[in-house]
């Protein structure tokens, strides 16, 4: 059995090492923080100046501490402070709803544009739909966050999407959950042709709101 003192001393470095992940995870909510607020100011100046705005609404998640451990340990790695940081890249995650296509690149454009803003890298799934037919456009993001005392670079992956796409990515992945990973072939295909329905209805509702406002107008 273990003596008194080494059980002490596993406790404190379980402590330890739940105080660090606290703290990183902090760091990663204010990632979220900073990147939520840019996008309420896009959305509150096209408010003002066009009583409209090409964003819907805006989600934002921290990814859990058992989250984060199953996809280190998943990606074959052993957790630590650094392989979490190195391999889990959505531990702070900013979903973008726009009303149409070329809002989602308008916007993603405005954010990315940004001087502050560093975009690492971009999975345009509108342009490449996934073989299931999942549409949105991804970017992991990097961002300045000020401390008391330094300034630390933030990833944030940011998706963007449309009512439309993101209607089907909420069915998709409760369908993919009820059946525990294992869709019945004519599910996926009914799926498929769903995703291919909803990127016609995102095209046809761009050209009417075109015709309607012309090019550009949000
Ligand atoms: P992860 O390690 O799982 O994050 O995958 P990845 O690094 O290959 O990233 P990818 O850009 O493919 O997907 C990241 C996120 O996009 C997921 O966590 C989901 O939120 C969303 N996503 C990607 N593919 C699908 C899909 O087929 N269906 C649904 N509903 N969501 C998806
Ligand atoms: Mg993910």
């Amino acid at each position: 059995m273990d003596s008194i003192a080494a059980m002490t001393e596993r406790l404190e470095d379980f402590e330890a090492a739940s105080a660090g992940l606290t703290r990183m995870l902090m760091e990663y909510q204010f990632g979220i923080d900073e990147l939520t607020t840019k996008i309420s100011i896009l959305q509150e100046e096209f408010a003002h100046l066009h009583e409209s705005s090409p964003i819907e609404h805006v989600n934002a998640r921290l990814k859990s501490p058992q989250s984060i451990l199953a996809k280190v340990r998943r990606l074959g790695h052993t957790p630590s402070l650094e392989t979490i940081r190195e391999v889990c890249l959505d531990i702070a995650g900013v979903r973008v709803i726009c009303s149409f296509v070329s809002d989602v690149y308008g916007v993603f454009d405005m954010i990315a544009g940004q001087s502050d803003v560093h975009v690492l890298r971009v999975k345009d799934y509108i342009a490449t739909p996934k073989e299931n037919g999942y549409r949105s456009l991804h970017a992991l993001v990097e961002l300045p966050v000020h401390l008391s005392d330094r300034v630390v670079p933030v990833v944030v992956e940011l998706q963007l999407r449309t009512v439309a796409m993101d209607f089907w990515a909420a069915l998709e992945h409760r369908i993919y959950y009820k059946y525990d990973e294992a869709v019945p072939d004519d599910l996926l295909s009914e799926l498929y042709s769903a995703a291919v329905a909803s990127a016609e209805l995102d095209t046809r509702m761009e050209s009417l709101h075109q015709r309607v406002h012309g090019n550009g107008a949000p």
